[in-house]
């Protein structure tokens, strides 16, 4: 039974007269398509059969329709019939890296990290329904009153959320994040996400194997950054990669990808991120990487940093590198073992030795405002010490962020591992004098 079908009747009845015109013809089509046959032919020769066969249709029960009428509404039948419907422009355009659809009518997009409403529409709520049941499906999910939110993807990658009324006051809500596109550090720093002695220090600690924290708010390229930095890891290790949709893209031979799994329908077989971190503890890797630390997980992440896993990395949501410290400190509260706050504070000093902030500015450019060490003295409280800041000037009327990276220098410890591990700090930061009281 469909979506629709098992939510509440009256809801359609408002929208039952708009349910003609597209989804009559695609009703219509798929009726007189022969679907095993076209289940033997590619997507493009598919295409190519609906659009003949819906041709025949509306010439032959249709109205009149100029050429130009005929073949958008032949188009639209068929994006219908084959997928996401109105969306598969959108998901086909390179250049959107996000699809919102608020109810049927108000679909917007984000290009260049800028948002824009664009002009299309569902032709009924209906419609929406069937394209988010499609969608959901395809990972075996429901959607409807008893699960009104639902996580999913698309076969391309494409990570999907769906939200629905009551919940939603607005109608179905729809949110496509289009697969990440992986960047190299050189690319970043080509996009001014950071500056090039900067990518050339991260590369460093990533090789002396130091524990990296990308912090930063949602969408503002910490699974884009990490997959960056992940290039530095020496072939010949052992990579275990953790997350809750896989979209980190390592290079290397040796990774070991692990996802998530949410329940199913019977509310069982959950496989959360924190049991994927205990388990890969026992595959014997040179290094775990998790997505995105959001619970209990934390406090196993930290230990495994501590035990024999350096040069391991996860990003955590923040505002930010202060922010990600407290932030750690509560995930890792979450754990089942309750260890008092001041001890999981030492745990962090001793696990983390590098936070890298992100941020995203308000012309939608996304770069690291901030980069961190965890330094601190004996006897003393967990302190950070900045050794990249973005500095940004005011911003004027064209809203595009200017500023400059300033670099400062890196406290003797921290130079000392990459002394230690054979790498050098690029001159402009330098090595702070020392009283080598550090850990
Ligand atoms: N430095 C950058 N320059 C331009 N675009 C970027 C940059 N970093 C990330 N993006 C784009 O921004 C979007 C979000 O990136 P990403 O998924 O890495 O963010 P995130 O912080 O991990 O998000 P979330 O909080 O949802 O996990 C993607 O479309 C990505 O391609
Ligand atoms: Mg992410």
């Amino acid at each position: 039974m469909g979506l629709k079908d098992r939510l509440e009747d009256e809801r359609l009845h408002g929208t039952a007269a708009n349910r003609a015109g597209v989804s009559h013809w695609r009703r219509r089509l798929l009726e007189e398509v022969n679907l095993d046959e076209l289940a033997l032919l590619g997507l493009a020769q598919r295409r190519a059969r609906l659009e003949k066969v819906t041709g025949h249709i509306v010439g032959r029960e249709g109205p009149v329709l100029s050429p130009g009428e005929r073949a958008a509404l032949i188009r639209r039948v068929v994006d219908e019939a084959l997928g996401l419907g109105v969306l598969e422009p959108l998901l086909a355009d390179e250049t959107v890296t996000e699809i919102m659809v608020n109810g049927p009518d108000h679909v917007f997009v984000e290009r260049e990290g800028r948002v824009q409403r664009v002009d299309t529409a569902f032709a009924s709520e209906d419609q929406l329904y069937q394209t988010i049941d499609r969608i959901v499906a395809q990972v075996n999910r429901r959607v409807d009153e008893s699960s009104p939110m639902v996580d999913a993807r698309l076969p391309g990658g494409e990570r999907v959320n769906v939200i629905i009324p009551p919940l939603s006051l607005v109608g179905p809500v729809l949110t496509i994040r289009r697969f990440p596109r992986s960047y190299t550090i050189e690319e970043l720093a080509a996009r001014a996400s950071l500056d090039a002695p900067t990518g050339l220090l991260l590369a460093a600690f990533v090789r002396a194997r130091l524990n990296l924290v990308i912090s930063g708010g949602t969408g503002t390229g910490k699974t884009t950054m990490l997959n960056a930095l992940s290039a530095f890891i020496p072939g010949h290790e052992r990579i275990v990669t953790i997350e809750d949709s896989a979209e980190l893209r390592l290079r290397q031979e040796h990774v070991v990808p692990l996802e998530s799994r949410p329940p199913n329908i019977e509310d069982k077989g959950r496989i959360t991120i924190r049991d994927l971190v205990r388990n890969a503890l026992r595959m014997r890797p040179d290094r775990i990487i998790v997505g995105e630390v959001r619970g209990g997980e934390t406090l196993d992440m930290l230990q495994a940093m501590n035990t024999g896993h350096e040069g391991s990395m996860v990003t955590v949501h923040a505002n930010s590198t202060e922010d990600a410290v407290y932030r750690l400190q509560t995930l890792a509260s979450m754990s089942d073992v309750k260890l008092p706050f001041d001890t999981i504070r030492d745990q962090i000093d001793s696990a983390v030795d590098v936070i890298v902030h992100l941020g995203r500015g308000p012309d939608g450019s996304r770069r690291i405002v901030e980069v961190a060490a965890v330094s601190t003295r004996r006897g003393e409280r967990l302190r950070l010490e900045p050794i990249m800041t973005f500095e940004s000037l005011p911003i004027g009327p064209d809203r595009v962020v200017r500023g400059e990276f300033r670099h400062r220098p890196l406290p003797a410890p921290l130079a000392t591992r990459l002394f230690h591990a054979g790498e050098g700090v690029p001159p402009v930061f330098g090595v702070r004098a020392d009283d080598g009281e550090g850990r």
